[in-house]
């Protein structure tokens, strides 16, 4: 039997995740990374380094001490004894406060195994440094705003206010690993699908997702708006013969939202594809999520861990990743509204699927769904149809789509119009004036490949994957309506 081509690419080996091995070159301050001693202890026992760090932790009052301290890529014992280090400098040691940034001199030893009952398996060995030179960096003043290493809960607001200490924390850093780590399995897996990065700008002149959430700014002496979208300059780039594009950048919405999952500005992942229609960018989707899936699976379990060590400090359940299997459920419009009517809610067709209503089609599709075919008095100006086919009262369907994960919205995409008629139709329908657009719809007078794409919320796409309850806690430094600084 004759192989399509599409099999054959199918059946290509995926190329492994591009996880390189860190590097840490000495730097100024240090020879050697905390993480290095302790994954590379016994080639360096009885070297002489010099390490730096957050002080975590001193125990010991007499002629000797432990110290622990952090840094970016792990944790090390300090162990300081007379004799080898002298008595004002152990006085430093002992009564440093928390979170001080320190830099040692000294010797890479092994710890002394821990005492462990006769038949039970000894650990592996793991390594200190023996102090001879010790250096304050910085003083840390007290108290802190929040503890580092206790596992007392603190307010979100507290947190955000003092965000470069809550950073300190094991299970925030570790969040914003797994943000970094979800970007780099994204950005790798539409690499190799073809697709290049592009930026787009974010100071704007017209609208892409409607007038009424923009943000308005002066540019030199004209009015100007930030960025909602870079969905306008991603179909200019496929117009251009770019073929297939991403991006990944800030999006500002003038949103009056005040809820778990709306920022006014987010981070929009972003593709736009040529001779593409929006069944395939749904599958380009469904793969980049499975390979970020199967990657975190894969080589960040670590991280996870440390989430979970402090959610079940919390009381709260442990999460796993579990890799989604393809391809996601697809649950047209016209079928989301009758399963919504058949759960006795007052919904018509037209209507759109509100948080409650995805309540009741996340309790049958827990996990990721795209729900395709939505009205196009729904959708954007931009959005693609096919002229007769239409939904359950007559009215004209688009090809337009949503990905849920469980209640939440992650993704809206579609296929886009391609005919600078039916473009100009659309944006009058939608009240607004085409030649408004100019700078966009020209782009389609002289040749419009068919194309199609998404725009997925990074930050809620954190939040599937660890379980975070709040879109602000894997956003770095959020903006909503009360905040706007740090
Ligand atoms: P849309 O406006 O649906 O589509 O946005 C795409 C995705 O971005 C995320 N998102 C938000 N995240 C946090 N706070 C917000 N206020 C917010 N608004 C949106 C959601 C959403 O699914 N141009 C189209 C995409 C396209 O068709 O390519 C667009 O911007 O996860």
């Amino acid at each position: 039997m004759m192989r399509r081509f599409s099999d054959a690419f199918m059946m290509q080996t995926r190329p492994p995740t591009l996880m390189a091995a860190v590097e840490y070159h000495p730097t100024a301050y240090r020879t050697h990374t905390l993480g290095q001693i302790q994954e590379s202890g016994s080639e360096l026992l009885t070297t002489e380094v010099k390490i730096c760090g957050f002080m975590e932790a001193v125990r010991g009052k007499g002629k000797i001490c432990f110290m622990d301290i952090r840094d970016g890529t792990g944790r090390c014992q300090i162990f300081f004894k007379e004799g080898t280090v002298d008595k004002q400098t152990m006085t430093r040691a002992q009564n440093l406060a928390r979170e001080s940034t320190v830099q040692v001199l000294g010797v890479v030893a092994q710890k002394r195994p821990p005492k462990v009952a006769e038949g039970e398996p000894i650990p592996p060995p793991t390594y200190e440094v023996v102090a001879s030179t010790f250096n304050v960096i910085t003083e840390a003043a007290t108290p802190l705003p929040l503890g580092v290493i206790d596992t007392v809960s603190v307010g979100l607001d507290t947190r955000l206010d003092n965000r470069f200490m809550d950073l300190r924390r094991a299970h925030v850093s570790a969040m914003f690993t797994l943000r970094s780590r979800v970007l780099q399995y994204g950005r790798e897996h539409l690499i190799t699908e073809g697709f290049k990065e592009i930026n787009s700008p974010k100071i704007i002149a017209s609208a892409s997702e409607g007038g009424t959430n923009l943000f308005p700014m002066m540019y030199f002496d004209t009015p100007a708006f930030l960025s909602q979208s870079p969905q306008l300059y991603k179909q200019l780039t496929i117009l251009g013969g770019m073929e297939r594009v991403f991006e990944i950048g800030p999006a500002f919405r003038a949103e009056n939202h005040d809820t778990y999952r709306h920022l006014n500005e987010f981070i929009s992942f972003d593709i736009e594809g040529a001779w593409m229609d929006d069944n395939d960018v749904m599958a380009v989707l469904e793969r980049m999520i499975h390979h970020i899936w199967q990657s975190v699976a894969d080589n960040d379990q670590e991280q996870m861990d440390i989430i979970n060590h402090y959610r079940i400090s919390q009381d709260e359940q442990p999460i796993t990743v579990d890799v989604p299997t393809l391809p996601f459920p697809r649950i047209e419009y016209c079928d989301a509204i009758k399963m919504i009517q058949d759960a006795g809610k007052d919904i018509t067709w037209g209507d759109d699927i509100e948080s409650s209503h995805c309540d009741i089609i996340a309790a049958k599709y827990p996990g990721f769904h795209f729900l395709p075919r939505w009205p196009m008095a729904m959708k954007p100006f931009y959005i693609h149809h096919i002229t007769g086919e239409d939904g359950a009262t007559g009215e004209q369907l688009s090809r337009g789509f949503d990905l849920n994960y469980g209640r939440d919205e992650m993704t809206s995409g579609g296929q886009r119009e391609h005919k600078v008629e039916v473009l100009e139709k659309n944006l009058r329908n939608k009240g607004l004036e085409p030649n408004d657009f100019s700078f966009y719809t020209d782009g389609f007078r002289y040749g419009a490949p068919p194309h199609a794409g998404w725009g997925l919320g990074v930050a809620r796409l954190l939040m599937s994957l660890t379980g975070a309850r709040n879109v602000r806690e894997t956003v770095l430094f959020p903006r909503d309506r009360q905040r706007v600084t740090p």
